[in-house]
């Protein structure tokens, strides 16, 4: 081994509603990873999905760029603030995965998967890669798809005991699933089941707003979760390790806004996220302990975060992320820098887990 480096290719852009943020985290990825052992290129999904359905009008034009050879690649929506630089030199620098992954083109090592939402971290990526038999970070499949389903993961961890919201499962904002969502009574908190970065989702209080919230989230998935709404404080704990996950520091999480909502998670001073949590250390033990638990049931690899709210006597888990935001910012990081794990070292760990993982499987 002495000599040659890990070729490492970041996964990152991809086709989620949080391609762009995913492109950030992938440059500064890039960038941290110690130079003398790894050498990184930035692969891009989205080529292989040209002729995906599911693809927008836009991301087809996107991915068939890429094809044919990369460059710029546009967004749909407004970049997070203090991250546009960050976006622009990663898009510039993109290359097709398909290529890299299938062999045709210089083989990798290991995929370091730097993407979040759909088609990246639900699952879909890691089947694809395993029947590849390429090493990646993090979690499986199963693993990746239960957490992404919000649903499917709070039935898992319910399971096994942890408290989570309340709540209806709607796949119409009218007729008798407006009705069970009224049910719960109001305040109520409603987000798409399958997205991340919280988009698509908003408190309501007023009768009035039910129905356009929920049509607000059908915009991103075809089923809704509306929930008790949890006002209390908002906790969240990393976890990372393969066999042996370790709890980093509790992250207390203080938006500016009404809740932790997109612009609050990336637009520079829009939430305030203190390490450590000013909690009771008892407090702070459970948190870590309920991470642990929910990293277990879903039967997480290599990382997972996963978000709380306390509130009086209740420790509520809101859902686990199997591919938390990992630009050096993000709150995964600054858990384990906190915790004396500098970002370089926290992404040679995640992939030193993966070739673990995989020397395992081919024995
Ligand atoms: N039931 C709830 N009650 C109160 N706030 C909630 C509830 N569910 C989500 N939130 C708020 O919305 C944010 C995003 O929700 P979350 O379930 O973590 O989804 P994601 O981060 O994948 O978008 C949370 O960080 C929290 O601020
Ligand atoms: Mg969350």
């Amino acid at each position: 081994m002495s000599g040659k480096k890990i070729r490492v290719g970041v996964l990152t852009g991809g086709a989620s509603a949080e391609r762009d943020i995913s492109l950030a985290a992938g440059a500064q990825i890039a960038r941290s990873l110690p130079s003398d052992k790894y050498e990184v290129v930035l692969l891009d999904p989205l080529a292989f999905m040209v002729n995906n359905p599911a693809l927008t009008e836009q991301q087809r034009a996107q991915a068939e760029s890429l094809l044919r050879g990369g460059g710029r690649v546009e967004s749909e929506r407004e970049l997070p603030k203090g991250l546009e630089a960050e976006i622009e030199s990663a898009s510039k620098a993109l290359v097709p995965a398909t290529k890299a992954i299938t062999g045709s083109g210089e083989p990798i090592d290991v995929v370091l998967i730097s993407l979040y939402g759909t088609w990246g971290e639900d699952g879909r990526m890691q089947g694809l890669l395993d029947t590849l038999g390429i090493a990646y970070t993090g979690s499986g499949v199963l693993a990746s798809a239960l957490a992404m389903d919000k649903v499917m993961a709070k039935t898992v961890l319910k399971a096994n005991g942890l408290d989570v919201p309340r709540g209806e499962v709607v796949r119409s904002a009218e007729g008798a699933d407006l009705e069970r969502a009224r049910a719960i009574g109001l305040p109520v908190f409603v987000k798409p089941v399958a997205s991340g970065s919280s988009v698509g989702a908003s408190i309501v209080r007023g009768p009035e707003d039910l129905a356009p919230a929920i049509a607000g989230a059908l915009e991103y998935d075809d089923r809704a979760l509306v929930e008790e709404y949890l006002k209390g404080t908002e906790l969240t704990v990393a976890v990372i390790g393969n066999d042996e996950p370790q709890a980093l520091p509790v992250i207390e999480i203080v938006p500016k806004r009404e809740f932790f909502d997109y612009h609050a998670k990336y637009d520079t001073g829009e939430s305030e996220e203190i390490v450590p949590a000013r909690i009771p250390p008892e407090v702070a033990k459970r948190a870590q302990d309920i991470g642990l638990r929910a990293h277990r049931a879903l039967d997480c690899r290599g990382m997972s975060r996963t978000d709380l709210i306390w509130v009086g006597d209740r420790m509520v888990t809101l859902e686990v992320n199997t591919i938390p935001g990992m630009t050096a910012n993000s709150l995964l990081p600054r858990a384990a820098k906190a915790a004396g794990i500098p970002f370089g070292e926290l992404c040679a760990r995640l992939i030193e887990w993966a070739l673990e993982d995989a020397r395992r499987r081919s024995r």
